[in-house]
């Protein structure tokens, strides 16, 4: 008789394993960059919650060579795409409009009530296999850029931009740097036994969440998205962490289509944007108790515990995007979510790593694309 279970179980392995690589980057074996720079490593702030994991700056800076080795060998013949989220649906222009009145405690760095920022944003789906069909399970990302804020920024000096970037799910998969060089280590190694171990390195709670982050959605207008890990809110003494969401002004879902095309959820947002503008709003979580920890991207802040406020509302006009000029414009966007005012840091071990894997690893596809890497005004 044969295992009925065995199949299951290597689709969970090759479910986690693609999981894994979408969201957090594949890689192939290390080899170690010594001239890394400790000194650029972000600083915590106890006070929000920060620590330190230990040697996460170099665990960063292997992390992100690997990445860039993988890169270079997937896309030696040219054409360099994203590591993790390489298939955009689209680059849309949109409006965010922070809303006329905040309690103080919110009106913090770009939420100035009654202000207006124009803004570019890059809905994707996050497997790192570009040529994957939309309706099969992936985690969906909305990565928003504010153009003309003004200030310096944390990375990028005097660059006009302020990045949000959202999955949709509320909570990370894995928290600790080391835990994830393994989990790389696992993942995009060619032994099938090692890819066996991904659940153990995940442990239990990770994989059900990297289970978890696999969906279908039917329109990218209609999910919901969350920031997943922790940012600062304002600057001294009133500092806070905060988690960011964003979801659609109304309820209106649209069907599963029956025959869905290959890019479907690219053909859904053109067929919106065609006939109407789409109207988004943005939340902000504020922490409400020490209990809820900004180094654990695993565990979700409960919303009973800690409620989202409205903070702006997108408006995302009517419109044509899917030109190869704005196709072109939006491969070349970087997003990361160290483009941001000091009053946005972000804070937590996932947050750190990604400010060294993130600047690395749009460096080498830009270089590779022969492309000019620069902030939009
Ligand atoms: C250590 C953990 C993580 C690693 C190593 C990682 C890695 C990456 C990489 C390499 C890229 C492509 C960057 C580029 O080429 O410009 C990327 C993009 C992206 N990541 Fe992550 N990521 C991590 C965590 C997260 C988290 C927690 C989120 C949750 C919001 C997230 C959401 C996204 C999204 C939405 C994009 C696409 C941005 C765009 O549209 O350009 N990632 N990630």
């Amino acid at each position: 008789m044969p295992d009925l279970k065995l199949p299951m179980r290597f689709s969970l392995i090759s479910a986690l394993a693609s999981m894994f690589m979408a969201i957090s980057g594949c890689a192939a074996p290390y080899s170690k960059n010594t001239a890394f720079n400790a000194a650029s490593y972000p600083g915590i702030d106890p006070v929000l919650g920060e620590s330190l994991y230990p040697d996460e700056a170099a665990i960063a800076e292997e992390i992100a060579d690997a990445i860039e080795q993988s890169i270079r060998k997937q896309y030696a013949s040219g054409n360099a795409l994203r590591d993790a989220h390489p298939k955009a649906h689209g680059c849309v222009r949109a409006e965010f409009h922070v809303l006329p009145t905040l309690p103080d405690k919110l009106a913090k760095g770009v939420f100035i009530p009654g202000k207006t920022y124009q803004a570019w944003i890059r809905f994707s789906n996050a497997s790192p296999d570009a040529a994957k069909a939309d309706i099969k399970r992936d985690a969906r990302g909305m990565a928003i850029k504010l153009l003309a804020v003004p200030g310096e920024k944390i990375i990028g000096g005097e660059a006009a931009t302020q990045d949000f970037i959202m999955i949709n799910h509320p909570v990370f998969f894995a928290n600790e740097p080391g835990r994830y060089r393994s989990l790389i280590q696992d993942t995009n190694s060619g032994s099938f036994f090692k890819k066996l171990h991904i659940p153990f390195a995940l442990g239990a709670k990770g994989t059900m969440i990297a289970l978890s982050l696999n969906t279908r959605i039917s329109n990218p207008l209609q999910a919901r998205y969350w920031s997943m890990v922790p940012y600062q809110l304002g600057l001294g003494a009133d500092r806070q962490a905060v988690k960011y969401s964003a979801r659609a002004c109304s309820a209106e879902r649209d069907p599963m289509p029956d025959h869905p095309g290959h890019n479907f959820l690219r053909d859904a947002l053109k067929n919106s944007l065609k006939k109407k503008d789409a109207c988004m709003e943005f939340l902000v979580q504020p922490r409400t108790s020490n209990t809820l920890l900004v180094e654990d991207s695993m565990t979700e802040w409960k919303e009973a515990d800690a409620p989202f406020y409205p903070v702006a509302s997108i408006r995302i006009p009517e419109q044509v995007f899917d030109t190869p000029e704005q196709n072109k414009f939006c491969e070349n966007l970087s997003f990361t979510p160290w483009h941001s005012l000091p009053e946005h840091k972000p804070l937590g071990a996932v947050n750190r790593l990604r400010k060294v894997i993130y600047e690395q690893v749009s460096r080498v596809r830009h270089e590779m694309n022969a492309a000019k890497r620069q902030e939009p005004w």
